[in-house]
């Protein structure tokens, strides 16, 4: 299999709804600009949950054998990583979270054990998308940010680009011509930055 450069994560159980589309217009951005990527849709990945058993204090790893297993050394060795994901309760979907759990594998190695398991020193780059269905309110987007904002040092990717979308319950996200159009401009600067 060819390198894998950019992680793509959608975190929408829904098929061709927002987060569907947005992680198309990136695939197809990515495709166009010959960077190697690769679609996680995770709600059709078997990802258990992290169940605190305390392997990875000991050994830098997690002991769990599912879909998740190859995605460490994938975001080891990738220049970047995408989430989109649906706004839940002000937070990300459960099933991202499950996924941000288990990256304490990574946390573990670098904290407990200080013998990390992914190399802290290689350059990456991060975006997040946050997709709402309500009219904008002040606690929307913070959950997911702040996860997220831990989940990427957790993976060490350096989060330099987050997009917020609402109010998908009245425009979607492929009507939404402003959207996209901030959308393909971050998308321009992700990628002059990994070649960068
Ligand atoms: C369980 C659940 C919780 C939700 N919580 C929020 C919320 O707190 N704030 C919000 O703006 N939208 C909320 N929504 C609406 C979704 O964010 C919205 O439908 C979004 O478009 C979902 O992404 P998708 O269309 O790609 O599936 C919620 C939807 C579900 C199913």
């Amino acid at each position: 299999m060819d390198k894998i450069e950019i992680l793509i994560i959608n975190a929408s159980p829904r098929k061709n709804k927002n987060c569907y589309f947005i992680t198309n217009i990136i695939s197809s951005k990515l495709k166009e600009k010959n960077i190697s990527y690769k679609v996680f849709n995770i709600y059709d990945m078997n990802i258990e949950y992290c169940n605190a058993c305390g392997f990875c204090e000991k050994t830098g790893y997690c002991r769990i054998k599912d879909e998740m297993t190859p995605m460490y050394d994938m975001f080891d060795k990738s220049k970047g990583t995408i989430v989109v994901s649906p706004v839940y309760f002000d937070s990300v979907s459960a099933k991202l979270k499950t996924l941000v759990d288990r990256t304490q594998a990574f946390y573990s190695s670098k904290y407990v054990l200080k013998k990390p398991s992914i190399d802290r020193n290689k350059k990456r780059t991060g975006m997040y998308i946050a997709v709402g269905g309500s009219n904008s309110y002040d606690t929307q987007f913070k959950g997911g940010q702040i996860i997220m904002d831990f989940f990427f040092k957790s993976i060490n990717t350096k989060l330099k680009y987050n997009l917020y979308l609402n109010k998908t319950d009245e425009l979607s996200s492929k009507d939404n011509i402003e959207f996209k159009l901030k959308l393909e401009e971050n998308l321009d600067s992700f990628i002059k930055e990994i070649n960068s």
